[in-house]
């Protein structure tokens, strides 16, 4: 029997050992490491800091020193560096293991597709992300040898698959099960549930997961993803059409997207902003407005890291992984007024929203408006 991608991604033995292991040393790290560092802030950077300069810390800026010349938080900042870096090298051996079969029947399924991919050799990445190993990951989002080379997106998605495991996620779903889309698309029936989309559009859609969930939601709606990434978009393309899902995926920049004005009733993004710089989200948010017919709602889901829901060793530990982690906006996100910049994007006052919505132990910072 001929296997399909997500049988064809399984990590044998030894690497899902090694995967299981890192995934253990990711949690111990971003878990019990970090709240005994939170401990020793309460209980001694604290005190030290008061004692010196007679106040508290105020913000991340000025707690940063005291953290770095701590032996606890020197460990914690190696033991997350190294974790990653041992994940892009784990991963990546499983994917190089499996790559030219999975490129192979990718080949395959999209021979005859039912959907479509829109790609665009020409399009201009726009910087800093073009240059910026995301993550960390080596050769960044953009990689490529050539038109079927599918690595970039094949070690993305095995690290979210990593993740998932991590989390306990996998034991009863299948290999790329699209939870946070469908954790979006919950949210987008609660608060919008006279919302009958036709036409749904994911911006940022990556590997094109969780685009999947956006058709299980609305089956008798028109659902596109787009992405800058080409070796995403071929990714996401392939693993919709051996899903038997019809989606269709472009190549493109969110600022200018090509289709036409009030083309879509329902335009979603998943962690797609915090990655997104200063001068690039306010185009974004306009091309959105202008994509979306009257009534239609855009609908993005983030990370919540504004300072002010967070501790004084969170804003530090945050700051570190834009300084050494490959988040170069983490905190750039964290530190926009995002309702602001949508109203300066043309959201209307009586358009905008934002709110802090939980899912498990932590929570996600949704935004958008909804076009009146
Ligand atoms: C963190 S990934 C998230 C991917 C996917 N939504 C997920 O949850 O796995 C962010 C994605 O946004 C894409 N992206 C960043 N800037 C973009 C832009 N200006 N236009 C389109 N896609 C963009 C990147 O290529 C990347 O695939």
């Amino acid at each position: 029997m001929v296997a399909t991608l997500s049988q064809l991604y399984k990590p044998n033995h030894d690497e899902a050992a090694r995967q299981r292991f890192i995934g253990v040393l990711k949690s111990f790290a971003n878990g019990s490491l970090e709240e005994q560092l939170a401990e020793r802030y309460e209980q001694v950077l604290k005190k030290n800091f008061e004692l010196e300069v007679g106040h508290s810390p105020a913000d991340r800026s000025e707690a940063r020193s005291l953290f770095e010349a701590d032996p606890l938080y020197q460990l914690w900042g190696s033991m997350v560096f190294t974790s990653q870096g041992l994940m892009w090298e784990t991963v990546g051996s499983t994917c190089k293991r499996i790559k030219d079969l999975f490129e192979a029947r990718a080949q395959r399924v999209t021979v005859n597709p039912r959907g479509t991919l829109s790609l665009n050799p020409s399009l201009e990445i726009p910087e800093p992300i073009a240059s910026t190993e995301i993550h960390r990951q080596p050769g960044g989002y953009f990689a490529s040898t050539g038109p079927n080379d599918l690595k970039t997106a094949l070690i993305y998605f095995g690290t979210l698959e990593l993740y998932r495991a991590a989390k306990g996620l996998t034991a009863h779903a299948p290999v790329g099960e699209p939870g946070i889309g469908r954790f979006v698309m919950q949210v987008a029936k609660r608060d919008f549930p006279n919302l009958r989309p036709l036409r749904i559009l994911e911006l940022g859609c990556g590997t094109g997961i969780d685009t999947i969930a956006l058709k299980e939601a609305y089956p008798d709606a028109e659902v596109h993803g787009l992405d800058l990434s080409a070796p995403f978009v071929k990714f996401a393309h392939a693993w919709a059409e051996e899903s038997g899902v019809i989606l269709h995926f472009k190549q493109a920049d969110a600022q200018a997207t090509g289709y036409p004005d009030g083309y879509f009733d329902l335009i979603v993004s998943h962690i797609l902003f915090h990655e997104t710089w200063h001068n690039i989200a306010p185009k974004i948010f306009s091309e959105a407005r202008r994509l979306l017919i009257s009534g239609g709602v855009f609908l993005n889901a983030d990370v919540p890291y504004q300072p002010a829901r967070l501790t004084i060793p969170k804003q530090v530990t945050n700051d570190w992984q834009v300084r050494n982690n490959g988040e170069p906006f983490w905190t750039g996100f964290a530190d926009t007024d995002v309702p602001s910049i949508l109203r300066d994007a043309g959201f209307k006052d009586n358009e905008v929203f934002s709110y802090y919505e939980p899912l498990g132990i932590g929570y996600y910072y949704f935004f958008g408006g909804q076009k009146k």
